[in-house]
């Protein structure tokens, strides 16, 4: 699967631009502030319907305009999809695969997978529990289609119970409330079965990639944390309904989940070093590319934001050799200096792409080792 073009309008800093890609790799290279981040911003927007960053569609328009659209053609199993996506102030968004609209935009998510390499990552290990779920989820919608719509139902039920337990005083609503548990505990299980068996299965690609990334000697591990683990969870959730009532929401149940992360035992967050956390988030990402890419049968686009920000050259030559040699997908990376990306490709022998972004807007420079060059298939 690769994305062979895409054309953007109004979205964040740029006006217009019409690109072509190369199936490999695809390099931007310019100064910070540029747009470099954006252009990667509107690939993930393309495959997962949203922005990696902002989870306000208005913020992707540009400042002064009222609407944004993204173009691109996508190419898998030697047929190709165009899509459409546009965003108007104040509207709905509208999704379109070959011209047609999609019902849900949840039908889309999964069809062109794409992981994110960031340096936002980092709020995985500081910030809140949410961020992992939205981690563990975002994870399993790109190759289980039924999830995500479990997960949105599950999250309904859930705001409504919650409102239940707010208003209950004064009348009982022990009927109403069962009525909710019956409904949200299938999916609360569908839901729990499934970031079980993903953590699982993600764990040896993990610990893999760390230590060829980190090449140390140190364990690391991740653990799924979570209410449904108790042997009878049904009796869980009885148990905690005076407390639900007391505190006026859920207590118990799979929007509670999380993922433990360790290094040699201790916690990631407080004990683990900078370098260690980088190289525990990259090889996080590269375990999710690699589940997802072992789950769909074919390679997601990756997409490395400001890896350089994160190693140095060297390191950075060999994460591009872990995931760029053999058969692979197609990635973009950005860099501020030219001259490195260059070389490290150059190196490896890998086909590649390189466009220049300026005040003036983005030019390709090269293509497939040719500098200037004006043949685009
Ligand atoms: N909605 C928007 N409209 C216009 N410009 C925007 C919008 N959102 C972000 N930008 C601009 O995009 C630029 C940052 O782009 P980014 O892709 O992060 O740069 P970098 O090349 O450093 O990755 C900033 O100059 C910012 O002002
Ligand atoms: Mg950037």
């Amino acid at each position: 699967m690769h994305l062979r073009h895409i054309e953007l309008t109004n979205f964040k800093n740029y006006e217009a631009v019409s690109l072509d890609f190369s199936p490999r790799f695809n390099c931007f290279v310019g100064n910070n502030g540029v747009g470099k981040t954006n252009i990667l911003d509107s690939v993930h927007y393309l495959s997962l319907t949203k922005s990696f960053f902002n989870n306000s569609d208005s913020l992707s328009i540009k400042y002064g305009e009222e609407f944004f659209m993204i173009k691109g053609e996508f190419e898998k199993d030697g047929e190709s999809d165009d899509l459409y996506c546009a965003f108007q102030r104040q509207k709905t968004k509208v999704f379109k695969r070959n011209g047609k609209e999609y019902q849900k935009l949840s039908d889309h998510v999964g069809r062109y997978p794409v992981v994110m390499v960031s340096p936002a990552d980092s709020t995985l290990i500081t910030e809140g529990s949410e961020e992992r779920r939205r981690f563990l989820n975002m994870i399993i919608s790109q190759y289980d289609p039924e999830y995500l719509d479990a997960h949105v139902r599950y999250n309904k039920l859930l705001m409504q119970r919650n409102k239940i337990l707010r208003e209950s005083a004064g009348y009982d609503s022990a009927t109403m409330l069962d009525l909710y548990d019956d409904q949200m505990l299938p999916l609360a299980a569908k839901i729990y079965d499934a970031r079980k068996e993903l953590t699982e299965n993600l764990k040896p690609l993990f610990s893999d990639y760390y230590e060829r990334i980190s090449h140390s000697a140190e364990t690391v591990n991740i653990r799924y944390r979570s209410h449904l683990a108790a042997s009878d969870y049904s009796a869980q959730l009885t148990e905690a309904r005076s407390r639900d009532l007391t505190l006026q929401y859920s207590t118990t149940g799979i929007h509670r989940d999380d993922l433990i992360f360790e290094i040699n035992g201790h916690s990631a967050r407080t004990s683990a070093s900078q370098g260690q956390q980088k190289s525990f988030l990259v090889a996080l990402k590269l375990a999710k590319f690699g589940y997802i890419s072992r789950m769909n049968g074919f390679f997601p686009a990756l997409l490395l934001d400001d890896i350089f920000d994160k190693f140095d050259e060297t390191r950075v030559e060999e994460i591009i050799r872990l995931v760029g040699t053999g058969d692979f997908g197609q990635i973009f990376i950005t860099d501020t200096q030219k001259e490195r990306i260059h070389r490290i490709l150059d190196r490896t022998g890998i086909d590649f792409r390189l466009f220049r972004i300026g005040r003036e807007g983005i030019e390709e420079e090269i293509n497939n080792g040719k500098e200037n060059s004006d043949e685009k298939k």
